[in-house]
């Protein structure tokens, strides 16, 4: 929260002053928590978090590290065999097996469902969206394009920012309610205390993120994070 955010809220909340957050070495090794160790990762992280970078360059590496990351997310996917003809001869290759959703929550979700569709065109996107409540922290559901037929083997919630983790366990929870059989979620930045909390609420699912950072400051913002992930990729400051 900057100087602007406080005057337009008028008095500032601290949602988070004297809340007890786990330290990182205490959530490293949590069951399903996969956290990258890529140095092109690495590299890449460290251009998106600098101050100085700008919204087109901010985006386009918000999209290159979902790349990455959907690369490491659908490692393990369900394939089936189909016979196909090279120029030469005939073989057996593999496809995807069954359908692969993914849900962006807005609006900072939107650069990584477009990494997922250079990844894999012919993902279905359910768009999804929830604000989280400066204030009190609440993330609320303002948008649902979930269609109600679901055709899919998986279905991977995306986000770039893990905070206290409201909006990721709603956002699991809305997907639960569509009985998908298989769910994770994917993120850039989480803090421990909001990994902690959906690692918990959530053990059936797969988490898969870019880094871990330290803590999360009295207004609930990743420290030292890359500030607000929407307003850094649309510009609105
Ligand atoms: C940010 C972020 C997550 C959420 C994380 O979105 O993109 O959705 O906050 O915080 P949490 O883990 O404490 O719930 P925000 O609600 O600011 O909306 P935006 O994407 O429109 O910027
Ligand atoms: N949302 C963001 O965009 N950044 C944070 O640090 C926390 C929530």
């Amino acid at each position: 929260m900057n100087e602007m955010d406080i005057q337009r809220g008028g008095r500032p909340s601290l949602p988070m002053r004297g809340v007890a957050q786990p330290k990182r070495d205490q959530v490293l090794n949590l069951p399903r928590v996969h956290i990258s160790t890529h140095p092109v990762m690495a590299h890449k992280m460290t251009a998106l978090r600098d101050k100085n970078t700008q919204p087109p360059e901010f985006y386009r590496l918000v999209k290159e590290i979902g790349m990455l990351l959907a690369y490491e997310a659908t490692a393990a996917l369900a394939v089936e065999p189909v016979e196909i003809e090279t120029p030469l001869e005939r073989m057996t290759g593999y496809r995807l097996a069954g359908g692969i959703g993914v849900t962006p929550i807005l609006r900072a979700g939107l650069g990584l469902a477009e990494s997922f569709r250079e990844v894999i065109p012919d993902v279905q996107i359910w768009h999804l969206g929830l604000r989280r409540d400066e204030h009190t922290l609440q993330a609320m559901e303002y948008y649902n394009q979930l269609p109600l037929r679901v055709n899919l083997q998986v279905c991977y919630a995306v986000d770039p920012m893990l905070a206290t983790g409201g909006s990721a366990i709603d956002a699991i929870n809305i997907l639960k309610r569509r009985g998908i059989p298989r769910l994770s979620y994917v993120g850039i930045i989480a803090a421990p205390y909001g990994l902690l909390k959906l690692s918990q609420t959530h053990p059936d699912i797969d988490i898969y993120i870019a880094t871990l950072d330290e803590t999360l400051n009295d207004y609930g913002y990743i420290m030292p994070g890359l500030g607000d992930a929407g307003d850094r990729q649309f510009g609105t400051f």
